[in-house]
C-alpha cells in the first residue's frame, strides 16, 4: 500500500527538476498526480508516468501559476478527472539572482507573481475542495534563502520567505478544517534552474556547504512525499531545510 494510497495531489512546477521527481514519486506511492506547468513538457512527464504505473494516474494541465484564470481552469480540469484534491504542492518558481539596485520593477512583480502570488492562487481555489473533503495537506517548496537569506537574491529571498509566512499563517487558520500546511526549503539542488550558478561560482558555493555537493530532486521529493503524506498527521507550519542549514 502506497503511502498516498487514493490521493490526489496537484504539483505545481511538474515539467521537470524538483516538481517532476515529486510528481513521478506521488503516483509511486499510489496516488493519482496533476501536472500544472507553463511547459508543454509536462505532458511528456504524464505520458511516462502512465507508462511507468500502467494506467491513467496523471495528467497535466498546462497553467501559468500566476495567471487566475489559468489557476481556476486548473483546479476545475483536476476535479473534472479525479473528483477530489487531497495534496497541493505549490513548487512552480522561477530564480532571481541580481543586485537589489541592478532589479527593475518589472523583474521583482514576475518573480513575486510566480513565487509567491501563484502560491496565493492555487491555495485559494484548492483549499474550498479540501474543506469540503475533510482535510489535506499542503507543501510549499520555499528556499534556505528564504529562511535566512544568501547572496545577490533579495527579490528571490523576498518571494521565497513570503512563502514561509504563508505557510505559518495558513497553519493556523486551516487547522479546523484538517488541513496542514508545511514547507520545504532546499539549499541548491541539482536541476535545470541550478545551472545558473555554473562552472567556478558553483565550484566555490559548494565547498561551504555542509554536504559539499549538489542535492537530488528526489532527496526533496522525498521530503515533501513525507510532509503530505499521513506519516506527517502531527506536524503543520513547520519549515524543513533539505541540505544542510550551515
Ligand atoms: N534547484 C534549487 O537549488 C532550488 C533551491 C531552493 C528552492 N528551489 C525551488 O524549488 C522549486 C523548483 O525548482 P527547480 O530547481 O526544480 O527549478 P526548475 O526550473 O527545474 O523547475 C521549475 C518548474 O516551474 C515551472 N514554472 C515556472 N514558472 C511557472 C509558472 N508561472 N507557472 C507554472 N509553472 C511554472 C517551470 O516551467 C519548471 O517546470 C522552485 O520553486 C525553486 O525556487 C530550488
Amino acid at each position: 500500500m502506497g503511502r498516498l494510497q487514493g490521493k490526489i495531489s496537484i504539483v505545481t512546477g511538474a515539467a521537470r527538476g524538483i516538481g517532476r521527481a515529486t510528481a513521478m514519486l506521488f503516483a509511486r506511492e499510489g496516488g493519482g498526480v496533476v501536472i500544472a506547468d507553463v511547459l508543454e513538457e509536462g505532458r511528456e512527464v504524464a505520458d511516462e508516468i502512465n507508462r511507468m504505473m500502467g494506467s491513467e494516474v496523471a495528467v497535466y494541465v498546462r497553467t501559468d501559476v500566476s495567471r487566475e484564470e489559468d489557476v481556476k481552469n486548473m483546479v476545475d480540469e483536476t476535479l473534472k478527472r479525479f473528483g477530489r484534491i487531497d495534496v497541493l504542492v505549490n513548487n512552480a518558481g522561477i530564480g532571481h539572482f541580481k543586485d537589489i539596485t541592478e532589479t527593475s520593477s518589472a523583474e521583482w512583480d514576475r518573480v513575486i507573481s510566480v513565487n509567491l502570488k501563484g502560491a496565493f492562487l492555487c491555495c485559494k481555489y484548492v483549499i474550498p475542495h479540501m474543506i469540503r473533503a475533510g482535510g489535506g495537506s499542503i507543501v510549499n517548496v520555499s528556499s534556505i534563502v528564504g529562511v535566512r537569506g544568501g547572496e545577490r537574491c533579495p527579490t528571490y529571498a523576498a518571494s521565497k520567505a513570503g512563502l514561509i509566512g504563508l505557510t505559518k499563517a495558513l497553519a493556523i487558520d486551516l487547522m479546523k478544517y484538517n488541513i496542514r500546511v508545511n514547507a520545504v526549503a532546499p539549499r541548491a539542488i541539482e536541476t535545470p534552474m541550478m545551472y545558473e550558478y555554473k562552472g567556478d561560482e558553483l565550484k566555490e558555493r559548494l565547498k561551504r556547504y555542509l554536504f559539499g555537493r549538489l542535492g537530488k530532486p528526489e532527496e526533496v521529493a522525498n521530503t515533501i512525499l513525507f510532509l503530505a503524506s499521513d506519516e506527517a498527521t502531527y506536524i503543520t507550519g513547520e519549515v524543513i531545510v533539505v541540505g544542510g542549514y550551515l
